[in-house]
């Protein structure tokens, strides 16, 4: 036990045990597909503390007794508490170039079901999403007779609520251009004051659902885009492959995907070309 671990187990409110992190381990990763590695023990550990407290539960034996016995409400809340959700407005922005660039091209390609269908995966507090919608208005606006739908989803509850109700802190958006910012946002009133709040016409865009990408997906492809960036990497090799072959199975033939910038699916799918940095599509 390194100096470290001693002085955080010294001051430990609760007793966390190897027994402890291991079975959570497993039920993090039966839920979530998320591995956590022996490194993640002190972040599980302040993460569930506050469970531990808002249920005033004084040990972890009794939580992870109800962790195992299957609590559908905690295990709702245990997800919630392990997962990251880090994000951004435009994040990893030449993804969005590149899809600018490609969106006149699928109008061209479809014409035939004027449906157009994209999926922001792991879309997390709902940024991402949002600058896909953005993406679509600047490139090819709101083309007439035409069936244009971005669906974004998650496994945690909280981040999609905030997701859906689309009021970010300005600090959120200080990434953004002036013209993006005032097409795009409307100043908050009321109880959103000092607030941003996505306008509308952007928000009838997207569809925010809850959905586990471990498990079965209630939804209609094919897709044309996917974008599931700074998820799998949290995810084991094998679970990766599976969802990888999920997901070239609900794209289009030539359908675009998009990854993490430190994520690959060398050694995990055959079945998509890179294109360039971290974008690929579908090939079989
Ligand atoms: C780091 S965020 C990435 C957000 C966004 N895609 C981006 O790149 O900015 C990862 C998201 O994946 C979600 N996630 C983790 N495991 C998941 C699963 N099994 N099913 C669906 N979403 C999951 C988390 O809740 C989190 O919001």
């Amino acid at each position: 036990m390194n100096a470290h671990t001693a002085a955080a187990k010294l001051e430990r409110e609760f007793a966390f045990n190897d027994k402890h992190f291991e079975l959570l381990r497993v039920c993090v990763r039966e839920h979530t597909g998320i591995a956590l590695s022996d490194g993640k023990r002190e972040l599980v550990y302040g993460r569930l503390s506050r469970r531990l407290r808002n249920l005033g539960i004084d040990n972890f034996d009794a939580y992870c007794s109800l962790i195992t016995a299957g609590d559908k409400e905690e295990i709702g809340h245990f997800v919630n508490a392990i997962t990251t959700n880090l994000t951004a407005f435009f994040r990893e922005s030449h993804h969005f170039d590149r899809l600018a660039a490609l969106l006149p091209r699928l109008i061209e390609m479809n014409q035939g079901t004027r449906r157009l269908r994209l999926w922001s995966a792991g879309c997390s507090t709902g940024e991402e999403a949002y600058s896909i919608a953005i993406t679509v208005r600047e490139a090819i606006g709101d083309p007439p007779g035409w069936d244009v739908k971005v669906l974004a989803t998650d496994i945690d509850s909280n981040v999609l609520a905030a997701a859906a109700n689309g009021v970010y802190h300005p600090q959120r958006a200080d990434g953004l251009s002036r013209e993006r910012l005032s097409r795009w946002f409307l100043r908050g009133q009321g109880k959103n004051a000092g607030t941003l709040r996505v306008v509308p016409d952007l928000q009838d865009l997207i569809t925010f659902r809850q959905l586990n990408l471990m498990q079965p997906w209630p939804l209609r492809g094919p897709f044309d885009v996917l974008f599931c960036r700074n998820v799998v990497i949290y995810f084991g090799k094998e679970t990766q492959r599976m969802l990888f072959n999920r997901f070239a199975d609900v794209l289009a033939p030539g359908g675009h995907l998009f990854i993490g910038h430190s994520e690959s699916l060398f050694k995990v799918s055959e079945r998509f070309k890179l294109l360039g940095k971290t974008a690929y599509q579908r090939i079989s």
